[in-house]
């Protein structure tokens, strides 16, 4: 356990370095204190999320500083459950739902890579790093933002670091952005910050809560994606002149949605986490070369919902960098739901 002091001394390092460093591992170097050892194995859960108003486009790509605000609504019990553990040998070990994965493979590397933040003192300590997902493949969700924010808190605890939780959520936010919302349960909003070191780009849990809202997962493709939301989100920023309007979009979008959960205003937080989303996609389909992520299912599915809201049905949806949509209900609505859209997976954030 760090004295007081000794935490102090700790969280001074931590923001004398953000002031003066912008590569990743500068900005690591100093932070650490140098007493930190690699001793133990660690293991903790992070709960996947969705944003309803997204984080798209990066102000500066080596710290992931966003170019707006976002926030999601984490997925209660799916996400990752992340174990770190020091072991002999060169080169760390890395396991993805009981599968171990190729050193020179994507996953792994990039694993390895947010690694290298935490072992600047000890640069010769390999892990091994066992993650498993309990997000249905079927939902076809994304899982790195709960992936690196589990990995996080293990890395905490491995170094014995005791970060607060916004550092944690600094920390996560450099292994992927979205995992800096990951962090927490219920709405979180990842506050965009205009720190050229990013000390105040970082998420915070929002105070209010919303039982009986329900976010319903549905499966339209699970193969992995040609263009990751990492390169769509570069591309579309280079190449969009329609992306000039994505961030006061998305500023005006955060504050309606800020409006709608204070005053629990399904039609207006449906609504704007819609045309966000759909406003996502066109600076997507506005790039060059263009990206379209929908397949013919994903529209099919979104007229369907327009007919049914045109019905009466309480009915939105939210997409990601992917085909895949997520529904968005109340539990009033979930058995009129649950009839249009058999097999969907419903979770509901904050209980009935
Ligand atoms: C469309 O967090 O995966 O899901 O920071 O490059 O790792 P990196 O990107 P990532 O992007 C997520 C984009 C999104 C929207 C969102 O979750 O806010």
């Amino acid at each position: 356990m760090l004295s007081y002091k000794e935490h102090k001394a700790l969280k001074d390092r931590f923001e004398t370095q953000l002031r003066v460093a912008m590569n990743k591992t500068d900005f690591m170097t100093g932070w650490l204190p140098k007493s930190a050892t690699p001793g133990a194995s660690a293991e903790h859960f992070a709960p996947s999320n969705i944003a309803l108003c997204k984080y798209w486009g990066k102000r500066d790509t080596e710290l992931n500083l966003p170019v707006n605000g976002s926030l999601s609504v984490s997925l209660d019990h799916l996400g990752s459950r992340t174990r770190v553990e020091p072991i002999d040998g060169e080169t760390d070990s890395v396991w993805l739902n009981g599968t171990q994965q190729r050193p020179d493979s994507r996953f792994a590397k990039r694993v390895s890579a947010f690694i290298d933040l935490f072992r600047i003192y000890h640069p010769e300590q390999a892990f091994r790093v066992t993650t498993e997902n309990n997000i249905p493949t079927a939902a076809g969700l994304a899982s790195s933002a709960s992936g690196f924010a589990a990995l996080t808190k293990a890395m905490n605890d491995a170094f014995k670091l005791e970060l607060s939780d916004t550092e944690l959520s600094v920390m996560a936010r450099m292994g992927s952005g979205s995992a800096c919302r990951s962090l927490f349960d219920g709405f979180v909003e990842w506050q965009m910050g205009v720190r050229e070191d990013g000390m105040d780009s970082y998420a915070l849990p929002l105070e209010q809560c919303w039982p009986g809202l329900c976010v319903g997962l549905i499966h339209v493709d699970e193969n992995e994606k040609s263009v990751d939301s990492r390169a769509g989100m570069q591309r579309t920023k280079e190449t969009a002149h329609l992306y000039q309007s994505w961030p006061m979009q998305a500023a005006a979008d955060l504050s309606k949605l800020q409006q709608a959960i204070a005053e629990r205003d399904f039609a207006l937080l449906g609504s704007v986490a819609e045309q966000n989303a759909l406003s996502m996609h066109a600076t997507m389909i506005a790039s060059w070369p263009p990206l379209l992520y929908w397949q013919p299912d994903s529209v099919a599915a979104m007229q369907k919902i327009w007919k049914l809201r045109a019905e009466g049905l309480a009915l939105y949806f939210t997409m990601d960098a992917g085909p895949n949509l997520k529904l968005l209900f109340e539990d009033a609505s979930r058995g009129a739901v649950e009839a249009q859209f058999p097999g969907l997976e419903v979770v509901q954030p904050f209980g009935i």
